[in-house]
């Protein structure tokens, strides 16, 4: 589903976001206090938004989920940096987008590991690769990160090899760290990825995700930190253990979750977004962060048609929206935002914000959030 690259304001304002209070988070689904003020639960007072999400850090300017790739994020002033989560076998969770670490590190490269080559079918597609639950954290720490895209990101290659598979809890400490150094919060944007399938080995995600959230400090509704998963089950998990603010991720509207497939149950992300599946996910979760064509989607030459009703369904029912992703090279936008015919050159990104942040989205993932906060900032000012 999400394994490859490619593939209103308002009273929302700095300030004037919504609040995440206790009672969003004890009220489950209906009105909450922030409802009531008409303000949707989810946002907090303490980000700006529209709120610009590093994904998988600054990943346009650096190898992906490095601590060189969060740290620019950082620097150069996201409002908040994203991790997905995947364990090693000895259970420590480790920051990949997958468990496949074939094209994001040089494993390829160490005869030792050649015999871990391996297929494997991870929520129904079959994958050959090496995978992050069949190394030690000591064998993974021996490996180096590199470009995903080095076809599209030719400049991120010279980082190829700088730094190591960063532990999530090497991110905590950083965070602290970097927190104390800056005199307030790092926020962090925590994916459990392919949960179902990692409980089912033996190595379940939630729990010592929880342990670090606790350790750390980040398990309270008021925290720096929002929890997210394309499956809905694992934030559910994930509510009984901590209470973290938790956004269920959507793609596709023909998509139906990986944990729904396996439980049987039949409804898929069209159902998801109906009032009525808005309400479910409400009932244990602040936020939805859907595929940004949810939001927009795209007529049949790719370019951006009529929004749909989810802003104003999804903030109906005191939820959040945080669509992803947003990238400034032309290969990823919107045909209309499209310059010159080079899919790795840099299109109208500015454009698509302003389409994208009309529509009273809350915050939006992108791997540029140079360009992100510049737009997000462009965007505040003309509203004033
Ligand atoms: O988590 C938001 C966004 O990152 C979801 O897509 O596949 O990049 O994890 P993915
Ligand atoms: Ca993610």
């Amino acid at each position: 589903m999400t394994q490859g690259a490619h593939t209103s304001p308002g009273r929302r304002t700095v300030l004037g976001a919504a609040v995440l209070g206790s009672a969003a988070l004890s009220a489950g689904a209906g009105a909450t206090a922030a409802q009531a003020h008409g303000r949707p639960a989810g946002a907090h007072p303490r980000l700006p938004v529209p709120t610009v999400i590093a994904h998988r850090g600054a990943s346009g300017h650096r190898p992906e989920h490095t601590l060189g790739s969060y740290q620019l994020a950082l620097d150069m002033g996201a409002d908040v940096i994203e991790q997905d989560l995947v364990p090693t076998k000895d259970g420590h969770l480790v920051c990949r987008h997958e468990n496949d670490i074939t094209g994001t590190t040089d494993v390829a490269d160490h005869p030792e590991f050649a015999s871990r080559r391996t297929t494997k079918t991870v929520d129904g597609t079959a994958l050959t690769g090496w995978f992050t639950e069949d190394f030690t954290l000591a064998e993974l720490k021996t490996l180096r990160a590199k470009e995903r895209i080095p076809g599209t990101r030719q400049e991120n290659t010279v980082y190829d090899g700088r730094w190591a598979i960063p532990t999530f809890e090497e991110v905590l400490r950083w965070a602290e760290k970097e927190g104390r150094r800056r005199g307030r919060p790092v926020w962090l944007y925590v994916e459990t990825k392919h949960p179902t399938y990692f409980r089912k080995l033996g190595l379940p995600l939630e729990e010592p995700l929880a342990k670090l959230l606790r350790r750390y400090g980040r398990h309270g509704a008021d925290s720096p930190t929002f929890l997210q998963s394309f499956e809905p089950t694992s934030m559910r998990r994930m509510a009984k253990l901590v209470s973290t603010p938790r956004v269920v991720l959507l793609w596709t509207a023909d998509d139906r979750p990986w944990d729904f497939r396996e439980t049987g149950d039949p409804r898929t992300v069209a159902d998801l977004i109906t009032p009525a599946g808005l309400r479910w996910i409400a009932s244990f979760a602040q936020g939805i962060g859907p595929l940004l064509d949810l939001v927009v989607p795209k007529d049949k030459d790719g370019r951006l048609g009529e929004p749909t009703t989810l802003v104003r369904d999804a903030h109906a029912k005191g939820l959040v929206l945080h669509p992803y992703t947003l990238r400034n090279e032309n290969g990823f936008l919107p045909a209309d935002f499209r310059r010159g015919t080079d899919p790795a050159a840099y299109g109208d990104v500015f454009g698509a914000y302003r389409a994208y942040f009309a529509t009273g989205i809350d915050g939006i993932f992108t791997d540029q959030p140079d360009t992100g906060l510049l737009a997000a900032a462009d965007f505040r000012a003309a509203r004033r």
